[in-house]
């Protein structure tokens, strides 16, 4: 028989990659990652009022909705097997002060979503952030005195936000506020108050990032934000000093450990799962979300696609669940496949 040995295969010494990748059904064999419907969890915003869906135009296809309108978009959610919602509300502004006082308020917009959700779609989980910027007249996760972001009367206020969180019916507390010491200092308010069910999903890695712009047209904090927000959020440029911050919320009692924004940080949601074996979950965004959703607009790229492909890219990079504004559309399409 004639030696149809190829120079590439004494090259290669007979291996060939592409050997796994020649059909579909061999590609099927040996896929490594899976997204499914347990991965997403669905952020949504939250405005007084009633029957309202209010568009928020720097988020195509995402709306501000009331609390009626909330519940009845968890249904769909829990219908669709999504395990969990994250609320963020959109405060009115008369109630917004140096402090956040609102944040303290059992009867408070996020308070009353997390109730009303609970009672009607108990099957669904609710995770809650307990950072101050939507109730704060400037904008800040913190205490503003003298200018600057006081660290522990923030944490005070914060157990104390917490504690009413859980009050409300919250499953998860996420602390998205990167002041030192909230961590412990949380759990030990939520055990003291009985809520020593109550998890932390701690915003563990949250960087500085140009990326929650058009979250802060969603919750009206685009306005009154002054500077920024370097003094708490970690820079960009270290990933080194994340690993730490998320060693801290380790050992001060996190359940699980998110990385916030998503896409850019992936070797950090990699560093935290190889480093601590704890739960990661990644954010994709508010402005991730709208790039992919600009440019498939203007029909630059394919929307759909690049959706699934970086929705997939987070469990390859180690995340256990995907915090993301596409959770309903990908429910949706993975039901159809099935
Ligand atoms: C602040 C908070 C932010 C987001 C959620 N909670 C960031 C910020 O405004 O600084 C961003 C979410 C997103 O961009 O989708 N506690």
């Amino acid at each position: 028989m004639m030696d149809k040995t190829h120079r590439v295969d004494e090259v290669t010494g007979h291996r060939r990659m592409r050997r796994l990748r020649k059909a579909d059904w061999q590609r099927r064999m040996v896929q490594e990652n899976y997204l499914t419907v347990d991965d997403l969890i669905w952020p949504i915003f939250v405005v007084p009022g009633t029957n309202i869906l209010e568009p928020i135009t720097a988020m195509p296809g995402v709306n501000r909705m009331s609390v009626d309108k909330a519940v009845e978009a968890a249904k769909r959610a829990a219908d669709l097997g999504i395990p969990a919602l994250a609320t963020f509300p959109n405060v009115e502004m008369e109630l917004r002060d140096q402090t956040g006082s609102e944040v303290l308020k059992s009867n408070n917009l996020l308070n009353q979503v997390t109730t009303a959700i609970k009672k009607a779609v108990p099957n669904i989980g609710v995770i809650t952030d307990v950072a101050l910027d939507p109730f704060t007249s400037h904008g800040h996760d913190g205490i503003l005195r003298d200018g600057e972001i006081v660290n522990d009367e923030t944490v005070d206020q914060l157990v104390r936000a917490a504690v009413a969180q859980a009050d409300a019916g919250s499953d998860i507390i996420a602390p998205s506020d990167m002041m030192d010491g909230r961590i412990g200092a949380i759990r030990r308010g939520l055990d003291a108050a009985g809520h020593q069910s109550v998890g932390i999903m701690s915003y563990a890695t949250k960087f500085a990032s140009c990326h929650y712009g058009p979250y802060r047209e969603a919750i009206s904090t685009s306005g009154l934000l002054k500077g920024d927000k370097k003094t708490y959020y970690i820079d960009p440029a270290n990933g080194t000093q994340a690993v730490r911050d998320a060693a801290l919320d380790v050992e001060e009692g996190a359940d699980m450990l998110m990385v916030k924004p998503g896409l850019p940080y992936l070797d950090i949601c990699w560093r935290l799962k190889e480093s601590f074996g704890l739960p990661v979950f990644a954010y994709q965004v508010s402005g991730e979300y709208s790039q992919i959703k600009a440019a498939a607009a203007n029909g630059w790229i394919d929307g759909e696609r690049a959706m699934l492909e970086t929705l997939m890219c987070f469990k390859r990079a180690g995340c256990d669940g995907i915090l993301t504004y596409f959770a309903v559309e990908v429910a949706q399409m993975l039901a159809k496949r099935n």
